[in-house]
């Protein structure tokens, strides 16, 4: 039996060992724990490893980031928390630094799990590397960041191994409060849905550079503002509403008309601040969304509602979750949310409703690897990223612009310098 198949039979995840008892528990993490690599150890890429290592068997073993200082901040982190664990610390040999670092990860015969947590630009990069090497892959929302990007991330869906598990992290699907409404809605507790508001408001980010980075460097660091490396803030952030959406309807936009632009941030990028796009989907539904990110306030809101013949649904990050109308519904169990004051979390580790997405999807994406009932994400990942980049190009274009014409552009962003500057 290999490691593979050894993992695949080891079932029972994570909730099956909660009910173990402790020492059961420890032997079973001993023999079966899916080692894990993370790529990118910024943010994120902390938070959801940290998730993995307290929710899952997932035992973080290996680091990769082209910084140095990422690495030794990683380091520092997983070596303490696997302690706090009972686990053995990082083996320095499984420390990969540069812009091969994520081929030497990916080269590793002691990783079975690779989480690309890097800015969008690398994702589809990371991805055919991470897929290439037959390990499981969690992938970071946006998997491309362009049309060419996105085309190349379908190519690799293609090239999935049976047995390999790939997932993209749109975490909010696993949100208890908003998995439940979903179910609602998709059995038709709305009926005949009229229309759909959106939106994502929120705070911008402050510089992250140190005061000696070079001009390329410097836009590495700030990524968050730079069109390239994250696809401005339509298709890096506001994609988690615009993913629900298309979930919540089974369906991806046909067009979109939008405005926007910069008006207020100053910052050295060229992200735009604001977003307004009427998305249009099959039966002519619209979607209205609009997205702002403005100074360094702490207010915060991002959400769905969705009017339909016979009831309406708000599905927001943080307050009530609820359908009004024929098949009224509330959702209760304070046990699935955390009480927060509904503020932006960098990171993604939201409180209030997506109190528990991280919790949720990482233990499902685990059990997907340990009991062989594996994903693919990787198409509809990339169905909502062009979903965004559709508005974004109607925005930059100040017109409509259809589906057809989005790939047929095939619009393709460059970085613009090379990254063997730091190996
Ligand atoms: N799902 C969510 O809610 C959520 C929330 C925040 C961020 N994200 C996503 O997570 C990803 C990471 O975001 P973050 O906030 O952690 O960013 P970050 O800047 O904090 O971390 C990125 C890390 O990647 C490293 N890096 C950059 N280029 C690299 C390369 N070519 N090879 C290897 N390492 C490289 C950086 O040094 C850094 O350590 C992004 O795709 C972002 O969109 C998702």
């Amino acid at each position: 039996m290999n490691r593979r198949q050894f993992l695949r039979a080891g079932t029972g995840a994570a909730a099956g060992m909660l009910l173990l008892k402790p020492r059961i528990a420890f032997g079973y993490q001993a023999n079966s724990a899916v080692r894990l690599g993370l790529l990118g150890c910024g943010g994120r890429g902390t938070a959801v490893a940290n998730s993995f290592s307290q929710s899952t068997s997932a035992q973080v073993v290996a680091l990769a980031d082209l910084f140095a200082d990422q690495l030794a901040a990683g380091r520092s982190h997983f070596d303490q928390l696997n302690t706090s664990l009972g686990r053995a610390p990082i083996d320095s040999k499984l420390l990969f630094r540069g812009p091969h670092a994520f081929e030497q990860l990916a080269a590793s015969q002691d990783v079975d799990l690779i989480q690309i947590s890097t800015p969008p630009f690398f994702h589809v990069q990371h991805l055919e590397a991470a897929v290439a090497s037959g390990k499981h892959v969690y992938c970071e929302k946006p998997v491309a960041i362009d049309v060419s990007q996105g085309r190349q991330a379908q190519e690799i869906a293609k090239r999935v191994k049976p047995g390999q598990s790939v997932d993209i992290g749109f975490q909010c699907r696993n949100a208890p409060p908003i998995a439940a409404i979903a179910e609602r809605i998709k059995a038709g507790a709305l009926g005949k849905i009229a229309s759909v508001e959106g939106h994502y408001n929120a705070s911008a980010v402050k510089d992250r550079s140190n005061s000696h980075a070079s001009r390329d460097e410097y836009r590495l660091r700030n990524w968050l503002w730079d069109r390239a490396l994250s696809g401005d803030i339509i298709v890096e952030q506001n994609i988690h509403i615009i993913d629900l959406c298309n979930w919540l309807l089974g369906a991806r936009p046909l067009k979109a008309a939008a405005t926007g632009g910069r008006n207020i941030l100053t910052h050295a990028g060229d992200c735009w601040d604001n977003y307004q796009v009427d998305f249009t989907y099959p039966e002519d539904i619209h979607l209205s969304f609009s997205s702002t990110q403005f100074g360094e306030y702490k207010a915060f809101e991002a959400g769905l509602k969705l009017f339909g013949a016979s009831g309406s649904a708000t599905v927001p990050y943080s307050g009530p979750v609820r359908i009004t109308g024929a098949q009224a519904w509330e959702w209760q169990d304070s046990a699935s949310t955390a009480p927060g004051s509904g503020q932006f979390a960098a990171n993604g580790s939201f409180s209030d409703n997506l109190a528990f997405a991280d919790r949720d999807k990482e233990r499902t994406f685990i059990d997907s690897i340990t009991t062989g009932n594996t994903h693919n994400q990787i198409d509809a990942g990339v169905e909502s990223a062009l979903s965004c980049m559709m508005g974004r190009m109607a925005g930059y274009q100040r017109r409509e612009v259809t589906w057809e014409e989005l790939l047929a552009h095939g619009e393709t962003y460059h970085l613009g310098f090379d990254l063997g500057q730091f190996t």
